[in-house]
């Protein structure tokens, strides 16, 4: 992927955003952000106003609970995020429509002061996940995400708190992971 969600939002009509959880008041944990993406994908008329584009994923801001940032993204048939983390946001996502899959890795990345690494055995995690299913994670939680569906597009709803500072993306090759880039807010502006 080469533009950022940020940009790409931009571009698009926004959509109406569904109400903040009225009981997540202080900073919100995984479980708000979790709770949030769950009631948000289950929002009919939200989910079908994405508009989407064979071409390309899609997606509209949503305003999260407790200033958290939340997406709304289409996922084309075989597209995917790439290797990436969230520095020190926690997150959760969920499906709305289609499936999608995660991969993960269960080791923490050093912070800096390195430009590859070589994962040992037994570190990658993968859950796929239908309609209806998501997770939260923590911080410096390390995965792609992808639509591996032929022929259907899919649907999913993101949330992170605090708000993306960094986003590192990795290229990978069998065991080793190459630092390729590191976003930061202003290159999404
Ligand atoms: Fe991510």
């Amino acid at each position: 992927m080469s533009v950022s969600p940020a940009a790409v939002a931009a571009s698009n009509p926004v959509a109406t955003p569904p109400a903040p959880n009225p009981t997540a008041t202080s900073t919100p944990t995984q479980a708000d952000l979790l709770d949030f993406v769950r009631r948000t994908a289950a929002d009919v008329d939200l989910i079908a106003s994405l508009p989407l584009d064979p071409e390309g994923r899609t997606w509209v801001r949503l305003e999260g609970p407790g200033g958290s940032e939340a997406w709304l993204i289409g996922w084309p048939p075989g597209t995917g995020t790439g290797w990436h983390d969230h520095a020190d946001s926690v997150g959760a996502f969920v499906t709305a429509a289609g499936e999608l899959k995660e991969n993960a890795l269960a080791v923490r990345l050093p912070a800096d002061g390195w430009k590859t690494l070589e994962l040992t055995d037994g570190v990658d995690r993968e859950r796929r996940l239908p309609a209806g299913k998501g997770r939260s994670f923590g911080r410096h939680h390390v995965h792609e995400v992808l639509n591996e569906s032929s022929h259907q597009h899919a649907i999913s709803v993101h949330a992170y708190y605090p708000p993306l500072p960094r986003i590192r993306r990795f290229s990978r090759s069998g065991p080793i992971l190459r630092l390729e880039q590191v976003e930061r807010p202003e290159d999404w502006q």
